[in-house]
């Protein structure tokens, strides 16, 4: 064995707690060290020969990159939409990484069970039917490259081809409708062969960013009774707006389609009882995407793939081979995605539901919202800003009143500020700001601070 292998592992237990212990001091600064720190560019330097042993490579993390690193598991980080992560979703991880399961099946430990417990557990935290079975993936976007590939494979069905034998060829031009859809599902259909240019925009309400159910009742009406997938938002990034899920899924009586939800960050409008009407209808869905690195507060990555179809989904994603097992009826995880070894991410999220339990994560989702409701306040009445929407959950879109194009302008300054960092967008042609409360650690005085990071932004 290489000596500083050798001697790393004699002092594996000092070592793990030098880790820990320095992990803990990062903890406790979360909340005081730059938001978002300006990155750089660092070159790399050559690869060690020898290596230094682990606590070399702590000293040289802790020296030459971890000061760059933001901090976006922490309360004012309210870029994108990112979560954080409980303690007990971090204790999880750490199980996770110091068991190092694979997730291919049931042949040689309990590890796919304890994932299927964790997809029970939250179709039970977002109220959705037993018929939808789930499989753990990195991230929404992979969430949604496996619905929609489910649904590809469903159209494929209905005009009696296969494209998992038989590929995309025989299954001919597939037309996608959606409202507002999120970005990952341009990609996830250049991914899948159908084609950017497969999704034809349906017009929003007036003012809104939810589908029209009408235009795009029309629209289905146009395909002549040909199948077609409805990519539904439950949660759109910019003003968090929700399709009309059950009226849409209504359409289904008179055209055929698959309805996908990608319901990321929204689903858990589910948890806080004033806004829980906005997901009515998302068990109608055919599958949903659901992240978990957002509002459940677990570390990167982890989403959720649930589909009502797993048959469909095997056939897609099986992966047979006499040393892997057969499909069979009741297929293992290595059959139903993406991947063939797969991290158990599961783990992160079984503890954070374990520790916490639907209260505790109800509690996360309705302060965040109150606080995004309360940023909203404060920048209306700033005369500096003025919100771009109704702040109808945990996202506050607002520009510069008298200057929209200073938005970028804004944002940088922020997080030059080192006290919050939100990310610049676009919103109905103007050029906007976001900020996402998605963390578990914000508090008011959280939403105080970037309130005047904010006002002092503006000038
Ligand atoms: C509605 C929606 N869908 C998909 C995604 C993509 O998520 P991920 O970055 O986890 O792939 C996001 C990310 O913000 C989102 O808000």
């Amino acid at each position: 064995m290489d000596p500083r292998l050798d001697d790393d592992l004699v002092q594996l237990p000092d070592l793990l707690k030098e880790t820990q212990e320095h992990a803990v001091r990062l903890l406790e600064g979360l909340a005081e060290r730059p938001v978002a720190p300006p990155p750089g560019r660092r070159e790399p330097v050559a690869l060690p020969e020898r290596g230094e042993g682990a606590r070399g490579a702590l000293e040289a993390f802790a020296r030459r990159w971890e000061p760059g690193f933001s901090a976006s598991a922490g309360p004012r980080y309210l870029g994108f939409v990112t979560g954080g992560s409980t303690p007990a979703a971090l204790a999880g991880d750490w199980l996770t990484g110091a068991l190092d399961q694979n997730v291919v099946g049931d042949l040689d430990s309990a590890a796919a069970g304890l994932e299927r417990e964790t997809v029970s557990w939250l179709r039970e935290l977002l109220g959705l039917p037993v018929a939808y079975e789930g499989a753990f993936v990195s991230g929404a976007t992979m969430s949604n490259v496996t619905g929609l590939a489910v649904a590809r494979e469903w159209i494929g069905e209905r005009r009696g081809v296969s494209v998992a034998e038989q590929g995309l060829a025989a299954l001919g031009p597939v037309r996608v409708l959606s409202g507002s859809p999120h970005s990952s599902i341009g990609k996830a259909l250049s991914v899948l062969g159908l084609g950017r240019s497969a999704l034809r925009r349906v017009e929003p309400l007036p003012g809104r960013e939810a589908v029209d159910v009408d235009r795009l009742a029309e629209a289905l009406r146009e395909l002549d009774g040909e199948p077609a997938i409805v990519v539904a938002n439950a949660g759109t990034v910019n003003t968090v707006d929700y399709d009309d899920l059950r009226a849409i899924a209504a359409l289904r009586e008179r055209h055929p389609f698959w309805l996908h939800v990608d319901a990321a960050f929204g689903a858990f409008a589910a948890l806080s009882p004033e806004h829980a009407h906005m997901v009515d209808g998302l068990g109608e869905a055919d599958s949903i995407c659901v992240d978990l690195h957002k509002w459940l507060n677990v570390p990167y990555d982890s989403a959720v793939q649930l589909t009502r179809r797993r048959d469909l989904q095997a056939r897609v994603f099986q992966n047979s081979a006499a040393y892997l097992g057969a499909v069979g009826d009741d297929p293992d995880f290595v059959h139903l995605t993406p991947e063939n070894s797969r991290r158990l991410r599961a783990l992160a999220a079984w503890f954070t539901l374990a520790a916490y339990g639907r209260e505790g994560h109800a509690e996360i989702v309705r302060r965040d919202v109150a606080l995004a409701a309360r940023l909203g306040e404060r920048l209306a009445a700033m005369p500096a800003y003025r919100l771009l929407a109704p702040v109808r959950l945990n996202v506050v879109c607002f520009t510069v009143a008298a200057d929209p194009s200073r938005a970028d302008e804004v944002a940088r300054a922020v997080a030059a500020s080192g006290e919050a960092f939100v990310t610049p967008t676009v919103y109905a042609g103007v050029p906007a700001l976001r900020a996402a409360f998605s963390n578990w650690r914000t508090t008011e005085a959280d939403v105080e601070r970037v309130a005047e990071a904010l006002a002092r932004a503006a000038g």
